[in-house]
């Protein structure tokens, strides 16, 4: 199984609030036909959902949000879901919308309910979850990154593999000369800033990654501007980008 995180970055403009890049998402999802094992895909917010929490001061942590903020959370990842699931079916592969409120309660994934997940993959459906404003109780709500999911559904599931797709080569060494890192197997704290990003850009995604990678699932981030590297990411052929050894 394959677990493959589609970021904000790659299919939403990150300049333009509310704006989806619907032609690159559809040669993404087209690309993605040619893979021949189950898949689990999360996808981001980019200028939607982030767009939001950052005008209504939103974050991971639990907290009495702006009710206006969480309803304008939640309707705007709700409309790129249906685009990302629109595109998935113009390529005529099989969506399953797969809010993360399906398997997550009170700030915890149910053990139970994230194990039929993978039932569903492997029936060839694809999942599709994604980053989401969650209530947590207490009239509490928090924001539940995708790269989280991404870290829960690797814990829980095991994948073969699961892969970043974000907008640039992979983890660079330096972020002025662009030298890509090809291989990491120690942790390197390597930070980047992101406006208009409240799940904390490309530093939570590194974590995260180091942490599946410590469970033993290799981890892959490629750019999703050139979507044959998706694919030859998971098949093994010609890798461009940085990975990170389970
Ligand atoms: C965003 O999820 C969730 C919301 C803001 C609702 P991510 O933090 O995974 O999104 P990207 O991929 O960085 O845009």
């Amino acid at each position: 199984m394959i677990l493959v995180k589609l970021g904000g970055s790659i299919i939403t403009n990150k300049e333009k609030p509310l704006t989806a890049n619907r032609s690159l998402i559809r040669r993404i999802t087209s690309h993605l036909r040619k893979v021949k094992e189950p898949l689990i895909v999360v996808h981001g917010g980019g200028s939607y959902g982030h767009y939001w929490s950052v005008k209504y001061d939103m974050h991971t942590k639990p907290s009495r949000y702006s009710i206006k903020g969480i309803s304008l959370v939640k309707n705007s990842m709700v409309e790129l879901n249906q685009i990302i699931l629109e595109s998935f079916l113009e390529s005529n592969l099989r969506p399953y919308c797969l809010p993360p409120s399906n398997f997550m309660l009170a700030g915890k994934p149910i053990v139970k309910k994230v194990k039929e997940i993978s039932k569903i993959a492997k029936i060839r459906l694809i999942p599709i979850s994604y980053g989401d404003v969650m209530w947590y109780g207490k009239n509490k709500f928090y924001i539940l990154s995708g790269d989280k999911i991404m870290g829960i559904l690797a814990r829980i599931l095991k994948p073969r593999l699961a892969i970043f797709v974000t907008n640039v080569d992979g983890i660079y060494s330096d972020m002025r000369t662009k030298r890509l890192i090809h291989e990491i197997t120690v942790e390197k704290p390597i930070m980047s800033k992101v406006s208009m990003d409240v799940t904390g850009g490309m530093s939570r995604k590194i974590k995260e990654a180091v942490n599946i990678s410590k469970n033993g699932t290799d981890v892959f981030f490629v750019n999703g501007n050139v979507p044959k590297r998706v694919v030859n990411a998971i098949s093994g052929k010609g890798f461009e980008g940085t990975i990170f050894r389970g």
